[in-house]
Formats: C-alpha cells, sequence, structure tokens
C-alpha cells in the first residue's frame, strides 16, 4: 500500500491547473479557467477549473472532482495508479507501507510469476521466429492463418517445442526455481523431471491491461487428438481466469474512443479484427461474461456489442450474462454472425468493409432480441409465455431506474408491444421484482442491525427488530420523507397546519446524509416561503438541476414503503391510502428522527470512547447528551409500542 505520507505530499504537489491544462486548452475566465471538456464531446466549452479551489466542474456531463479523480478518470487508473501517476510527474518518491510477512510473501510470488511470464513469454515467441521447428510448424501456422509478421510481433505470439525438457532446462540454468514454473503453469513435475505443458503448441500470452503477461493459452496443431485444443495457465495468484479479458491492453484505447467493446469468443477472433483495423475488441475466452470481466468493460465504455456465432450455442452465449450487464449499467448489443462463421472466419472471408456493414446492419439490442427468441421458442404455449413474462420483467427490473428511468420505461412499453401485453400489468411486475429484490437486500443489511439490537436495552428489544428493519439505512428515511413531502405536503395536518408545516416544525433543518434529498427539502420549503403556494410535482420532476430531477423521479416512482411492510405483518388493518397519509406522514418523521438520534447517539459514544480519563468535564456534558438523546428516542417510541403489541 502506497503510504499515508506520500499521498500527501502528492495532494500537497499536484496541481490541478497544470495537469488538466497538459491535456487540453484552458482560458482564463474571471478566477477560474475554462475549456472544452475531455470527457464528452462537445463545441462550446462548458469545462470550467478552479484552481484555488482545486476542483473541475463540466457543466455539460456532469463529471467533477479534483486532481486525483481527473486523473483517475482520463487516464482510465485506479486510486492508487493515480496516485503513482501524479507522483512520477512530481517527482515525489513513492512510499510503501510496512507490509505484513503475509502480504509481502504474497506480492513477492505475484512479481516472481510476472517476471517467469515475461521470461516465458519472449521465449516462446523467439522460438517461434528463429528455430528450425518454431518457423515449419508454429510460423506457417500462423502465416497459414493469414497473421502477419507484425501482428505476430504485437500480440507475442509464440510457440512452444516438442522436446519437453527444452524450457525447463533453459530456464533453470537462467535461476527460475522449479516451484515458480510449476506454479506459473508452465511445466509439471514427473518424478523430479520437469517437462513442458505446452510442447508442439502454438501460444497465445495474455496481457493484463497494463500490459503485463498473466498467463497463456497454447492451442494444439495436430488434429485427431483427444488432447484439448486449448491449454491454459491454471489459477494462480496473478491470473484469474475470470477476471481476463483477452487483448485488453491492446484495445483499451480504441475501445475508450470509439465508446464502444466489442466482445468475441476466442483469441484468434482478437487478433484477426485488430489486423484489420478493428482494435476495439476482446475476448471472454470462452467462458460466460463474469461481474469482473464487465466492470474492467465499464472503465472504458458503457456500450457493449457482442459478436458470436449464430447458431443456437451462440445465442444462448449471447443471453447469458445479460442481467448482470444490465445490472452494471451497460448498453447490450449482439450480432450473430452468419451461419457456422466466427469473427475470425468472417472477417477473412468478406474483408473489413463488408464485415462493418454486416455489424451495422444486424446490431440488435439484447434485451429485445432476447425477447423474440424466446417468443419464437414459447409459440402458443402459454405457459412458457408466461414464464418469459416473468423473465423479462426480472431483466428490466435490473434497470437503474434513477439513472435510466427513461430507457426502463421505454423497454417496458416495447416489450408490452411485442408480448401483446398490457403496459400497465408490465409495469406493475416489473415494480414487484425490484421490490423483492430489496427485500433482500434488506436482509442483508438485517445482520448489522441485529448486532445493534442486541445492544439495546431489554424492554427495547422485543421491538427493536422490527424497527431497525425500517431504520437500516439513511438513505431510505430522507427518502422516504421528501417522498411523503411531495405527496402530502399540501394536504392538511390538523386543522392549522398543513403537512409540510407539520415535517418543517418536526425535522428543521436536520442534517441529511444524502445531498440530493438534503437539496430537494430546501428547494421546497424556498419555493413554499417565495410562492406562497406549494410546489407541484412538475415543479421537480422538470427542474434544471439534473441531481434534482433524478432523486425526485427515483422518490416518487420507486414502490417502496416504509410502513406497507410491518402493518401487513402486524395484521394491521391496511385502510385506503387517503385515510392513511396521517399515519404515513407521522411514521416517516419518527422514522427519521430515530435513525438521526441513533447516527448522533453513536458517533458520541465514538467520541466519549476517545475522551480521555482526566477530560471529566467532557466527559459528563456527553453523558448527559446522551442521556437526553436516550430520552427523546423513548418518547419517539412510545406510540410505536402501541401500533406493535396491538
Ligand atoms: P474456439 O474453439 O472458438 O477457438 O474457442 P478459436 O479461438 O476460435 O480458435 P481457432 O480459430 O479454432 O483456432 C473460443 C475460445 O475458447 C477458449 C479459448 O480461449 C478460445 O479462444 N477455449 C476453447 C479454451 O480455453 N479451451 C478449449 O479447449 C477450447
Ligand atoms: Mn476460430
Amino acid at each position: 500500500m502506497i503510504s499515508k505520507s506520500t499521498i500527501q505530499k502528492v495532494n500537497d504537489a499536484a496541481d490541478l491547473l497544470d495537469v488538466v491544462g497538459s491535456f487540453i486548452k484552458l482560458k482564463k475566465r474571471g478566477a477560474n479557467y475554462l475549456g472544452n471538456c475531455p470527457f464528452h464531446n462537445e463545441k462550446t466549452p462548458s469545462f470550467t477549473v478552479s484552481p484555488t479551489k482545486g476542483i473541475y466542474k463540466c457543466f455539460g456531463c456532469g463529471k467533477a472532482g479534483n486532481v486525483i479523480t481527473f486523473v483517475q478518470e482520463h487516464e482510465k487508473l485506479s486510486y492508487p495508479e493515480a496516485i503513482t501517476w501524479l507522483a512520477k510527474r512530481y517527482h515525489i518518491e513513492v512510499e510503501q507501507t510496512e507490509l505484513s510477512n503475509e502480504a509481502r510473501e504474497q506480492q513477492q510470488i505475484e512479481e516472481s510469476l510476472r517476471i517467469v511470464n515475461t521470461y516465458a513469454a519472449a521465449y516462446f515467441n523467439t522460438i517461434l521466429t528463429d528455430t528450425e521447428e518454431g518457423q515449419a510448424i508454429g510460423l506457417s501456422y500462423f502465416q497459414e492463418r493469414g497473421f502477419r509478421k507484425e501482428t505476430i510481433e504485437k500480440f507475442q505470439l509464440g510457440y512452444c517445442l516438442e522436446d519437453r525438457d527444452q524450457l525447463a532446462k533453459e530456464a533453470i540454468a537462467k535461476g527460475y526455481s522449479k516451484e515458480l514454473l510449476v506454479k506459473a503453469g508452465l511445466v509439471y513435475d514427473r518424478h523430479d523431471k520437469l517437462q513442458s505443458i505446452y510442447s508442439g503448441r502454438v501460444i497465445f500470452p495474455i496481457h493484463n491491461q497494463s500490459g503485463k503477461v498473466l498467463g497463456f493459452g497454447a492451442r494444439i496443431l495436430k488434429t485427431n487428438e483427444k488432447a484439448p485444443k486449448y491449454i491454459n495457465t491454471p489459477e494462480n495468484e496473478i491470473y484469474h481466469k475470470s477476471k481476463t479479458l483477452y487483448g485488453i491492453y491492446f484495445a483499451k484505447n480504441s475501445i475508450s474512443t470509439l465508446n464502444e467493446c466489442f466482445l468475441v469468443e476466442g483469441y484468434t477472433d482478437v487478433i484477426s479484427l485488430h489486423q484489420t483495423g478493428i482494435e476495439n475488441v476482446v475476448a471472454s475466452s470462452g467462458t460466460s461474461l463474469t461481474e469482473d470481466q464487465l466492470k474492467l468493460i465499464k472503465r472504458y465504455t458503457k456500450n457493449l456489442t457482442i459478436l458470436y456465432d449464430g447458431d443456437a450455442a451462440g445465442i444462448k452465449a449471447a443471453v447469458r450474462g445479460l442481467d448482470m450487464a444490465i445490472e452494471q449499467g451497460l448498453n447490450v448489443q449482439v450480432v450473430l454472425l452468419p451461419d457456422n462463421h466466427d469473427p475470425d472466419s468472417y472477417v477473412q472471408a468478406v474483408g473489413v468493409e463488408q464485415f462493418n456493414v454486416y455489424i451495422k446492419n444486424n446490431k440488435k439490442d439484447i434485451i429485445l432480441f432476447k425477447l423474440e427468441a424466446s417468443l419464437k421458442e414459447a409459440k402458443d404455449d402459454t405457459i412458457k409465455k408466461s414464464e418469459l413474462i416473468n423473465d423479462i420483467a426480472e431483466t428490466l427490473s435490473k434497470i437503474n431506474k434513477v439513472e435510466e428511468f427513461t430507457k426502463q420505461q421505454d423497454y417496458i412499453r416495447r416489450c408490452s408491444q411485442l408480448l401483446q401485453i398490457d403496459e400497465a400489468g408490465l409495469i406493475a411486475l416489473v415494480n414487484k421484482k425490484i421490490r423483492e429484490k430489496l427485500g433482500k437486500e434488506d436482509y442483508a443489511n438485517k445482520k448489522e442491525i441485529d448486532t445493534l439490537a442486541q445492544q439495546a436495552s431489554p424492554e427495547q428489544i422485543h421491538i427493536q427488530p422490527d424497527i431497525n428493519e425500517l431504520l437500516q439505512r439513511d438513505y431510505l428515511q430522507e427518502r422516504g420523507l421528501i417522498r411523503i413531502l411531495l405527496e402530502n405536503g399540501n394536504k392538511p395536518f390538523d386543522d392549522k397546519m398543513s403537512i409540510a408545516d407539520y415535517i418543517r416544525v418536526k425535522v428543521g433543518n436536520a442534517d441529511f446524509q444524502n445531498q440530493p434529498w438534503m437539496k430537494i427539502y430546501h428547494t421546497y420549503y424556498a419555493y413554499l416561503d417565495e410562492s406562497l403556494q406549494f410546489p407541484e410535482e412538475k415543479f421537480f420532476t422538470y427542474h434544471d438541476n439534473e441531481e434534482i430531477r433524478t432523486a425526485v423521479i427515483e422518490a416518487l416512482y420507486f414502490p417502496y414503503e416504509l410502513s406497507a411492510g410491518w402493518q401487513e405483518k402486524h395484521h394491521i388493518l391496511t385502510p385506503t391510502k387517503e385515510m392513511t397519509y396521517i399515519q404515513d406522514v407521522n411514521d416517516t418523521v419518527t422514522f427519521f428522527l430515530l435513525r438521526k438520534i441513533r447516527n448522533m447517539h453513536r458517533e458520541l459514544f465514538d467520541e466519549l470512547r476517545n475522551l480521555n480519563d482526566t477530560d471529566m468535564n467532557e466527559v459528563m456534558v456527553l453523558q448527559l447528551t446522551i442521556l437526553g438523546l436516550k430520552k427523546t428516542e423513548a418518547e419517539l417510541l412510545e406510540p410505536m409500542k402501541s401500533v406493535m403489541t396491538k
């Protein structure tokens, strides 16, 4: 890990204006600087840098941050990578914190594996190009497949000699240990004789996104053998198949600039496409996509296009990772290639121009594609059809409603048309799925809550879990309060006050944890005070602040109501919405306040723990405050208790 003091030094030395200025042209405007945003396409500059505050913000696309986030975003780096990048630029020595013995050992193994892989990749490549056997068997194979010399060099392709002793002999002579060679998956140990695993095969080194060799894929050349077509590096400290995408190092820049990533199945597909100039392509290496792979792609683009064989297996494979990709917020399209072609054979058969035309004309949105394919399969089978409606609702429920509200609505409309069902019905089903998912998440949170409950006093315990269920997150509490304010603010609370007034009296200027909710809260009352009218929902849903707009959409359309669940559980008759709104308001406000009190309580407790015994005065003040909180909490809980025990 990079030491705190290095991070501090980098923070002190890094100059935002200097860093941004080295990528884009900036013009001074008053105290700030203005330029064309590097994160989206624009003609009129809306990217603002404040050198004094050390922050930037684009008023076009909304990207904002500090010098470190800028380097992260612009150079596609992780946080430690960005620190290292900046340290280099400002000539700061990167100091690593002391590692535990175990961590150091792990790091050493990783480093040794990287070194031996680098060595082996170069070795296999030399065998391919400089030995008689390599040229006659390996090189001629690649040439036959149409791979040019510079392509072979770029991907560092190689060949492993038939003679199983050669590699181990040379590597041991160079000082690499037996254990390391075995761990790297290069040789196996047979009665103390080290034998090449890849003998007689051509070699595809697998690079990570920064160009380090993590492992190899080795393709057999002979036919009619029982041996597997490819042998791949086994999982070890640095090679994790599920986190790797073949070709990412060579593709990442192109993916970024074109804002699209092609996904293919095989090593040879990646190489062939690169050779024709299509460089934004990576391979999943024959497995279904994993979450880690999707996250890797998402670093560079949100647009994923899957190019698979047109056969049934290809279709299945394309659809398999779909829900996960949607959860990641990726836009997924699919292109099925003509019969019996993979991208490699197809581009070689028709040439790059026709290949591109085919892709363009046959790109299909994968959600609709999936629906069409399963509709075809279901035909008139009503059971199958209801299954697939369920299935598509599940998929649509994975779309992030907050960020992509219109996208979800659009899909619901189009899917209900395809299915010939009522749009409202599909909306209801999708919402039900979201609710179920939220229920599961709540359950995961419950563990933490149970621990909290155990710390509570005995008489509280029997009600604690129920209330805590509803208390789990500030986010939910705050969203609940905003929802009630927007939906019911203009209704009377009693004959003197409106709901909005009541909420203001109770909540006042409470500290929200989540900015958007706080903004809406204050905007609401600012509007009310100024115009003496209650703002309509439209005022917010069409607000020109995007944060407010999306948050309000979430609060109003999210099908999650605080009181519904436990009313049911406690067999309380659920009256109509109109009748319950006072109850709803009361509950929501109470839960909101309880949550705030809990937070304060916890903070004070931490403070108390950190004080030393000599600060007697401080200790007493804190204890008194905590007591006060406890009392308020008990008062708030009182009406709840009677409800719960009914
Ligand atoms: P393919 O059989 O489509 O291979 O498997 P390919 O890359 O197109 O090879 P050619 O064109 O026949 O020479 C697709 C991918 O699945 C993985 C490899 O990553 C391969 O590139 N695979 C396949 C294996 O890991 N092991 C195997 O035995 C077969
Ligand atoms: Mn192939």
